[in-house]
């Protein structure tokens, strides 16, 4: 039996991944419901990368601006909206970060996750709580050897364990309460409109600047590389098709190397952006740099499960799909600038703040 949502409340959906999903709910998808992007616009937060959306969907698309952790406008806005279903991405995300300061994790991660599913538990009717979780739970794997749903958690980042900590609540919610929940837990994704302190957008735009590219310790370190759009039809297949109560992983059988992917990042950024003024080719601003305490060495998924149940597979080829992301970085300068702007994020959060919503 296929879910259909009529009021969809997307958390995080003005960061990576949220926001890539409401493009593709909308334009690929065929959503004919209305989306609720609530989202805190912390640094990782962007509403100019859903304006398009919010231009031409100004009947079915809304933001609310507002903090997971905050129960009293959690409830209200599930309340207001007549919210059936909600599809879970806000987190803080980044490991660096996690290592750095890790309050806001097990805040935003943790509890921002409990108040989510608690409120989720007062409404009538709820259709699904769809939790987007990473596979850096399972911790660091061997040469050889994949992730599957059934590995044993063993997350050896502050960021790791907050979201292994939220996979748990998310799963005694199902089976204490009766909560109906879905899960999944994706490899690296990459893609337009990640924030540029990720490996792949950080290395696109020091290339294109002629800035040092920090590689962490030997550069050997494997990660399992998926098209952001090909998650988000994952996440989608599976609220609206996935078994009540399960997890399914999802990865892109795409092992590459850290140097492997920052030296194609410079050989594209060589081919497609001036070359820089002092000659060089970008390979040689490869600087390596400390290692990241904890750096775990290898992620790779089976994806076996979401294959064999729902017919899944990754479908965009690492080529087509890098190319495609080197590119959007260098034809959207102003959205970079923007990002990084913090002036840029107060205004954003003016603009926000104490507007009527729809
Ligand atoms: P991101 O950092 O780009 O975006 C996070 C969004 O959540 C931002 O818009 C931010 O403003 C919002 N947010 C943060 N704290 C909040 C709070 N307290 N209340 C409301 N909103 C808040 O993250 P992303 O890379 O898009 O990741 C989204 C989800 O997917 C996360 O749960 C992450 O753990 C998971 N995930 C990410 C990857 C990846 O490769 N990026 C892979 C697997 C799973
Ligand atoms: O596996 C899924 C996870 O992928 C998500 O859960 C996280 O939210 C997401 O941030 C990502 O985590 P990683 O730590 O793998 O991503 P990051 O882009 O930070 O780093 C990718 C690899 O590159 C990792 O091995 C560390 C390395 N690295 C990273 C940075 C930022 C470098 O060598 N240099 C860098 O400057």
């Amino acid at each position: 039996m296929t879910r259909i949502f009529q009021n969809l409340l997307v958390t995080g959906g003005a960061g990576f991944i949220g926001g890539n999903f409401i493009h593709y709910l909308f334009r690929e998808a065929g959503f004919a419901g209305r989306v609720v992007n609530f989202d805190a616009l912390t640094y990782a937060g962007n509403g100019e990368s859903l304006s398009d959306i919010a231009r031409d969907f100004p009947d079915r698309y809304v933001f609310v601006h507002g903090d997971i952790r905050d129960a009293e406008t959690v409830r209200a806005t599930l309340a207001k909206y007549g919210i059936d279903a909600i599809c879970h991405f806000a987190a803080e995300s980044h490991v660096d970060r996690s290592i750095l300061a890790p309050d806001d994790f097990v805040s935003t991660n943790i509890v921002g996750t409990h108040v989510l599913l608690s409120a989720a538990r007062g409404v009538k009717d709820f259709k699904l709580f769809h939790h987007v979780s990473t596979d850096e739970v399972f911790g660091s794997l061997p040469p050889d050897g994949f992730f599957r749903e059934d590995t044993p958690y063993a997350p050896n980042s502050p960021y790791s364990a907050s979201k292994a900590a939220s996979d748990h609540l998310v799963r005694a919610a199902n089976r204490t309460f009766g909560l109906p929940v879905t899960m999944t837990n994706c490899s690296n994704n990459y893609g337009p409109y990640q924030f540029p302190e990720k490996l792949i957008p950080l290395i696109i735009l020091n290339a294109l600047e002629g800035k040092p590219l920090p590689v962490y310790g030997d550069g050997l370190n494997i990660r399992d590389w998926l098209f952001v759009t090909d998650h988000c039809r994952a996440i989608w297949q599976v609220m609206r098709e996935g078994r009540d109560g399960e997890t399914y992983n999802v990865g892109g059988r795409n092992e590459l190397t850290n140097l492997e992917v920052v030296r194609k990042i410079c050989a594209l950024v060589d081919a497609l952006a001036p070359a820089l003024p002092d000659g060089r080719k970008r390979e040689e601003l490869i600087t390596f740099v400390k290692d990241r305490p904890g750096h775990d060495r290898r992620y790779a998924i089976d994806c076996g499960k979401i294959a064999r149940e729902l017919g899944w597979t990754p479908a965009t080829a690492w080529d087509g799909g890098f190319e495609a992301t080197v590119k959007w970085y260098l034809g959207n300068p102003a959205w970079v600038e923007h990002v990084r702007s913090g002036a840029y994020r107060d205004w954003l959060r003016r603009q926000y703040f104490g507007r009527p919503q729809a």
